[in-house]
């Protein structure tokens, strides 16, 4: 079941706040009878009409992106930058998808799309402690230290961020850097870039390598793949899984 104006929306028909207008000006039918409050919820077997149109809901889909640096993580940019949506091929557009959390600009790798707001929930929401892992080129060579203070958390702001995993990948002494690898469970802004630089490093480049069970495989940057049933459910025992475990 979900609310009235939120199953008008996933049918395609107009955003959220333009299906409450469309409810309260009456050309919202449910199972044949008009509906102006905003709190009724639906299923997708009540039939839900618009100016007695019926509408169903869209397909609900699940891709992995390759995700190219300087591109913005959203469905649209004010000041008119190509974004994850913008690049899509033309016949996904009908899809209406959206990206499940962001990654930065000037970050790249697996990004998921979807235009299932309760799986991006589901795998995005505080509650989700599903595994993020990337590879982070930093400025400067990290000593051991560093890595395990990145591991047992570091304050970010006003917030030390939870235990995660690092590994050395390699250094370049010659240009004077380092590759990390971090697995995070959360997923803060500018998370990575902040823990990097309360130690004093600069991250150069960041590369997302792994959401949950999901990689960039083949892909290569700014493509797309559909996954396929047996991942999406992966993914969601992946983050169920820190939620009952927390309980
Ligand atoms: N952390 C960052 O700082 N940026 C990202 O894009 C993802 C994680």
């Amino acid at each position: 079941m979900e609310r009235l104006q939120k199953y008008i929306a996933r049918c395609g028909i107009a955003s959220r706040r333009k299906a409450e207008q469309l409810i309260l000006e009456g050309r919202v039918k449910v199972n044949g009878k008009v509906v102006t409050e905003m709190g009724i919820k639906v299923s997708e077997n009540d039939i839900v009409t618009v100016d007695d149109v019926q509408i169903e809901a869209l397909e609900k889909k699940y891709f992995v992106m390759n995700k190219p640096r300087y591109l913005i993580t959203s469905t649209t940019d004010d000041k008119g930058r190509d974004t994850v949506i913008s690049i899509l091929p033309k016949s996904y557009q009908e899809y209406r998808l959206f990206p499940v959390g962001r990654l930065d600009y000037d970050t790249k790798g697996v990004l998921l799309l979807t235009n299932d707001g309760e799986f991006m929930n589901l795998l995005v929401g505080p509650q989700s402690q599903i595994e993020k892992e990337y590879l982070v080129r930093v400025k400067g060579i990290v000593t051991k230290q560093a890595l395990k203070k990145l591991a047992s958390g570091v304050k970010i702001d006003n917030y030390v961020t939870r235990k995660c995993k690092t590994y050395l990948e390699s250094i370049d002494r010659k240009n004077d850097s380092s590759l990390v690898g971090i697995i995070l469970q959360e997923g803060k802004y500018h998370q990575i870039k902040k823990m990097f630089s309360a130690l004093g490093y600069e991250v150069k480049r960041l590369t997302r390598i792994r959401f949950g069970n999901i990689t960039i495989d083949t892909l290569k940057e700014g493509e797309v793949r559909e996954l396929k049933i047996h991942e999406v459910k992966t993914l969601r025992v992946l983050a169920m899984k820190g939620q009952t475990e927390k309980k």
